[in-house]
């Protein structure tokens, strides 16, 4: 199948030009002015709009059992919310619980449920939950399988969570094969310990949970991990970073030659912890790790976004329903499940109050939601960029969009959007995945179980 993407404005991480994009057999093979294409092929007329290459979600969760229930997605949904979002490819935490044996199961079983439903191409990161021989030589299997990225927990202690010796041990092993470690940091025995101190006062809304992971606790896992980074030599990506305190803490090791990278959220971006302070429990929609936190650290990270120090903006897209799950914690917040779901809304969200504030620009939009996560995790120059041979995944966006974030026209199986009411200045209006158009105007036309695993080599030595 033949695609011509015409006369758009065309924004790469590194420059900006009008032109026509011809593709064929999935792939983007010219790139010029006044491209003809044979009479079969699909005309996109781009004029006035920008074309950028598809975005990637370095963090998602589509099935994850957590907290005593099970995120709400599946591939169908969060597939085609992501592509009509304009996210092309995600990457998805696989993430068995720690006494699940063996690892490899983990990975099977999450391969299955993308398999032959994907609408957007995916990949995971492979969670370390637990650490010893068997573990060892499964992950040595997953590698070869093509998955270049690890996942480790230093919180949810008894869950995903592990111990020092395993954290040891899992990053020797990453960087003996090339592979980077994505890592979740708070220190969990602080977070276990708050939570009871709180608890025993009385403490039970959803406006304490900040207050049993304060910056500090986040700060202290970023340190420690950072620790363990320098004397391993591993590569290490630290993910959903929230505030001043973390960031300080990896720009500190960096400074001193740990190999770190970091990640933010676009809820971080854009919210802060008064969210999680409304009345009636409302708060619960906002409750997720690290929490929310005071509005001051939102400057700092659209500054850090700026210099690079921190790379990408993700999601860590973890859905569940306000009635029912979120409920689960009416009488007791560390009950609540975690999550602010942002998967279909993250680009448009960063276009509209990141690159129109003034806060970035238009270089920095694709770098930080494309380019950056597909050179950290082995997919670039296939994925996250705009060049003869990438993979034709491409965003036709629309900056005279004006719409509103609503649960009632959103594609994620959710009872509630935490951006109700929010107003976006421009969306994607054609979305491809591999030269084939998947959306439309707002609208899903693409084809479930088109998207494909992509195999990744480990580039991390
Ligand atoms: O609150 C969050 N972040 N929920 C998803 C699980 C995780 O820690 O990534
Ligand atoms: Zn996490
Ligand atoms: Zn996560």
């Amino acid at each position: 199948m033949a695609l011509l993407i015409k006369n758009g404005t065309i924004v790469t991480a590194g420059e900006q030009y009008v032109g026509d994009i011809y593709c064929e057999s999935e792939t983007i093979t010219r790139i010029g002015r006044n491209l003809e294409a044979p009479p079969n092929a699909t005309v996109v007329d781009a004029t006035g709009k920008y074309v950028f290459p598809g975005f990637i979600d370095t963090h998602v969760h589509v099935y994850l059992p957590f907290m005593g229930t099970f995120a709400k997605d599946d591939y169908i949904t969060a597939s085609k919310a992501a592509l009509v979002g304009g996210t092309t490819t995600l990457i998805e935490m696989v993430c068995q619980g720690r006494n699940s044996s063996p690892l490899k199961d983990g990975f099977q079983f999450w391969m299955e449920q993308a398999i032959g439903k994907s609408a957007c191409d995916f990949t995971f990161h492979q969670s370390v939950t637990r650490f010893d021989a068997q573990v060892e030589a499964e992950l040595k299997e997953i590698v070869q399988a093509g998955v270049s990225s690890f996942k480790v927990f230093l919180a949810y202690k008894g869950a995903f969570g592990i111990t020092d010796e395993e954290l040891y041990h899992t990053l020797r092993l990453a960087k003996q094969l090339g592979v980077i470690v994505t890592a979740h940091c708070e220190n969990e025995e602080l977070v276990l310990q708050l939570q009871k101190k709180l608890l025993s006062e009385g403490k039970i809304g959803p406006e304490w949970h900040y207050w049993s992971r304060p910056p500090r606790v986040e700060a202290e896992g970023v340190h420690h991990l950072m620790t363990f980074a320098e004397l391993t030599g591993a590569h290490t990506y630290i993910v959903h970073t929230s505030c001043k305190e973390a960031l300080d803490e990896a720009m500190a090791a960096r400074a001193r030659g740990v190999n770190v990278w970091v990640e933010t959220l676009i809820q971080y971006l854009v919210l802060d912890k008064s969210y999680a302070e409304l009345p009636n429990f409302e708060g619960a929609k906002y409750v997720m790790s690290p929490p929310l936190r005071d509005k001051s650290n939102q400057e700092v990270f659209w500054n850090a976004l700026r210099q690079r120090m921190v790379s990408t903006v993700a999601t860590d897209h973890a859905p569940f329903d306000f009635k029912g799950q979120k409920e689960m914690g009416r009488d007791d917040f560390t009950k609540i499940p975690n999550g602010i779901p942002s998967l279909e809304d993250r680009v448009n969200l960063l276009y509209t109050y990141g690159v129109l504030e003034g806060k970035i620009d238009l270089q920095t939009f694709v770098d930080v939601a494309s380019t950056q996560a597909a050179k950290l995790f082995g997919l670039f120059p296939r994925k996250g960029t705009i060049a003869p041979g990438s993979d034709a995944d491409l965003v036709v966006y629309d900056p005279n969009y004006r719409g509103t974030i609503s649960a009632k026209t959103h594609h994620i199986n959710l009872d509630y959007n935490a951006f109700e009411g929010w107003e976006i200045k421009g969306r994607p209006s054609v979305v491809t995945v591999r030269g084939e158009v998947a959306v439309r105007d707002g609208q899903f036309v693409g084809t479930l179980g088109r998207g494909q695993f992509i195999k990744r080599e480990p580039t991390h030595f």
